[in-house]
């Protein structure tokens, strides 16, 4: 499989501290890694070095075989707010990376774009609203279809689901899983959540305590297309149980040192 996202020992300190202590994995062309470590291990800071946003001490990110130098319109990026512009209706915002010059599109294929995304994140009616009357789950709907919209060598996303209820977040699980399992764009996904990584992802990677490093690799042997019901299968349980055990004593080790 073409790797198209891989770190190769990434290291990176901020002042003196530590954060990424040689972090090295890689993510397929068209597989959903989700990466999973304890709060401020380096997770955001190790997104951010893919994104192109930071730079490493030594090491390097790559994305399609080529070193991460600097942000890049090719990379789709989802944050856990702020992602979309308040000024922008819900249409322009989608539709807005198809009007930078690296992913520029004509008119017609614009709007055909956006309708698809628009319909696939199942917010028809809104089209011409601004973020600030839709809801927190509508307004991440919408930054999932921004960054899809551009169709992106790869999608980052720095635990987008964080800020909402627990109700909504599932909901938007499982818009995700389906969505993946028809677009299978390359996907790094950053959560706390040993559930949501499980739900969305072929495999999962934990992080350790900072300075951290990838303590395992973790495959998820659920069978896709994954449906509510894959939550309640033996495999997603034998999985979660491992992953939660993982969380578990890394938190006693950090909390021993
Ligand atoms: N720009 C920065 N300058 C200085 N220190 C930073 C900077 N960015 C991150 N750090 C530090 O690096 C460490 C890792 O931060 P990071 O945000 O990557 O963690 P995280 O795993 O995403 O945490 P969380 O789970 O809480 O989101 C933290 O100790 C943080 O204080
Ligand atoms: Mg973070």
């Amino acid at each position: 499989m073409t790797t198209m996202i891989g770190f190769d020992d990434v290291r990176l300190g901020f002042g003196g501290v530590e954060v990424l202590d040689g972090v090295g994995f890689g993510v397929g062309e068209g597989e959903f890694v989700s990466v999973l470590g304890p709060s401020g291990c380096g997770k955001s800071t190790l997104l951010n070095i893919a994104a192109g946003f930071l730079r490493p001490d030594s090491g390097e990110a790559t994305v399609a075989g080529e070193p991460v130098t600097g942000p890049d319109h090719r990379r789709g990026v989802v944050f856990q707010q702020y992602a979309i512009f308040p000024w922008l209706t819900v249409e322009k915002n989608i539709g807005f990376g198809l009007t930078l010059r690296a992913n520029r599109r004509s008119r017609e294929e614009r709007r055909a774009q956006v309708a698809r995304y628009v319909e696939l994140m199942g917010l028809q009616g809104f089209e011409k609203s601004l973020p600030k009357t839709l809801s927190g789950g509508m307004r991440q709907r919408v930054a999932l279809a921004r960054a899809y919209a551009t169709e992106p060598q790869v999608l980052l996303m720095d635990e987008p689901f964080a800020a909402l209820d627990a109700q909504t977040r599932e909901y938007l699980q499982e818009l995700l899983v389906e969505t993946t399992q028809t677009e299978r764009r390359t996907t790094m996904l950053i959560t706390h959540s040993v559930e949501e990584a499980i739900f969305l992802s072929h495999r999962v990677v934990v992080l350790g305590n900072r300075p951290t490093r990838v303590r395992e690799v973790v495959d998820v042997p659920v069978p896709f297309p994954r449906t509510p019901e894959s939550r309640l299968q033996p495999e997603f349980l034998a999985v979660r149980r491992h992953l939660e055990d993982l969380m578990r004593s890394e938190s006693t080790t950090s909390a021993r040192s």
